[in-house]
């Protein structure tokens, strides 16, 4: 694919080399705003959610929502802007379960997902009535009823499903096999007993049954036999829900060499399966919902860095460190993640060379890109990495007290702080007083 794809829809590029986003020009937003600084661009997000809602619309006759799953980024301005595109919300802690709360989210868009809830973060949620407490083992089931009766109060649960389903991602990312962390598994007897449980339970509403198989997914096969994995089971237990989610997990291309991923055959194998099975069982449609992360906020988001030290290698390998690198795209160290960049600005007729773009940070794993022909980059170059929206900042960490970086909202040539520089040190000075 062609690296402008890549890069957000508003990306500006000419003879090789990008100058603006949003309408915004990039040297202009790195000498204010410094580097690293990640950008969002906010025709890319808006588009991506309309689309993806679109094959929603043509896709599945019944009920059906998009609740953009958070960890993949999140601030309390970002929020805003996904709950004002309607969006229901996936959060997995006390932090995001807040920030969607205040960021003016209803009640009823709100799903609470992990594997191991504090007591905190359920009570905020069974006293702010959200939409679900997605419980993920018969331990966490018999916690949330306990608290719940303590309250006198009756939330509404999803059960998370581990229907034992492999899927072609790197194992770290993988959810739905049978030896994950997660879910409760759907053939040994333990998910009929938490469904039987909840159904009984006078201080649980059973609404729902969900499964996440993983992230960076492109096999839509996949997804329709969760579905009959989890309609199964609930046909087998008697009972159908109401609401029925198979998770997000849809993948993204990162470099050229990745083809295109258009979402459109996930939403129709998922649709389908509900669809069919519903059909054949003479059963009602649940509400469908789907929890993207990464295909939503990926691709809108870019990363800028300044070039610092360069040098050759014995073999002949141009080395150019970036003023980032892994404290706030820990991607690359993480899964061997592998991008693609661009120089910022005319490249003056440099020669192309094999390059090694790094980090500045102490340790031989902090690359961002092993290999890329690239021009020759020299100390002040900005370079821009696409595809940097889903799990850098929010993965972003403080090592080397480096300070979490700013990140923008970019929308017709216009400029919104989403998130100021952290100053790490001075944080780490004062919890040292
Ligand atoms: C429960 C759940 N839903 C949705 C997602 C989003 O996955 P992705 O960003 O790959 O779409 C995750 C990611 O870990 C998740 O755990």
């Amino acid at each position: 694919m062609d690296k402008v794809d890549l890069f957000p829809v508003t990306a500006e590029i000419s003879d090789g080399h990008i100058s603006h986003i949003g309408g915004v020009d990039l040297v202009q937003l790195a000498e204010l705003h410094g580097t690293p600084l990640y950008l969002y661009d906010a025709a890319t997000v808006n588009g991506n959610y309309k689309n993806l809602r679109k094959y929603l619309d043509q896709q599945y006759q019944g009920r059906s929502q998009i609740a953009y799953a958070s960890k993949a980024y999140l601030s309390l301005k970002f929020a805003h802007k996904m709950a004002g595109l309607q969006s229901a919300i996936d959060v997995v802690s006390f932090g995001e379960l807040e920030i969607a709360l205040s960021a003016g989210f209803p009640a009823d868009k709100i799903h609470l997902h992990g594997n191991n809830k504090s007591e905190k973060e359920i009570r905020l949620a069974i006293s702010k009535h959200i939409e679900s407490i997605v419980v993920d083992s018969l331990d966490e089931l018999q916690f949330v009823e306990a608290i719940s009766k303590e309250m006198g109060q009756v939330p509404r649960i999803w059960l998370r499903i581990n229907p034992d389903i492999a899927v072609d991602t790197h194992k770290a990312v993988q959810t739905g096999h049978g030896a994950s962390k997660f879910g409760i598994p759907a053939d040994n007897g333990k998910a009929l007993h938490a469904i039987q449980s909840a159904r009984e339970s006078k201080y649980l509403t059973l609404t729902g049954i969900h499964t996440h198989l993983g992230s960076q997914i492109f096999e839509a096969k996949q997804f329709s036999r969760a579905i009959d994995a989890l309609l199964g089971l609930c046909k087998e237990a008697g009972w159908h829900p109401d609401i029925i989610s198979p998770g997000g997990g849809w993948g993204i291309p990162y470099t050229e060499e990745s083809t295109q991923n258009d979402p459109e055959a996930w939403v129709q194998a998922i649709s389908k399966a509900v669809q069919n099975w519903c059909t054949r069982e003479n059963l009602p449609l649940p509400e469908l919902i789907i929890e993207p992360g990464r295909w939503l906020v990926a691709r809108a988001g870019v990363a800028l860095y300044r070039v610092g030290a360069t040098k050759e290698t014995r073999d002949g390998e141009w080395v150019a460190a970036v003023d980032g690198g892994m404290a706030d795209n820990p991607r690359v160290a993480l899964y061997g993640s592998q991008y693609t960049a661009e120089l910022v600005g005319s490249a003056n007729d440099r020669p192309i060379v094999k390059t090694r773009l790094v980090g500045r940070f102490c340790e031989s794993g902090d690359e961002l890109i092993h290999h890329i022909m690239m021009p020759r980059l020299q100390r002040g170059d900005l370079v821009a990495i696409p595809v940097s929206g889903a799990y850098q900042v929010s993965m972003a960490s403080n090592y080397n007290l480096a300070d979490r970086p700013c990140v923008l909202w970019l929308e017709d040539g216009k400029v919104e702080i989403l998130q100021n520089r952290e100053l790490a040190s001075q944080t780490a000075w004062w919890l040292g007083d």
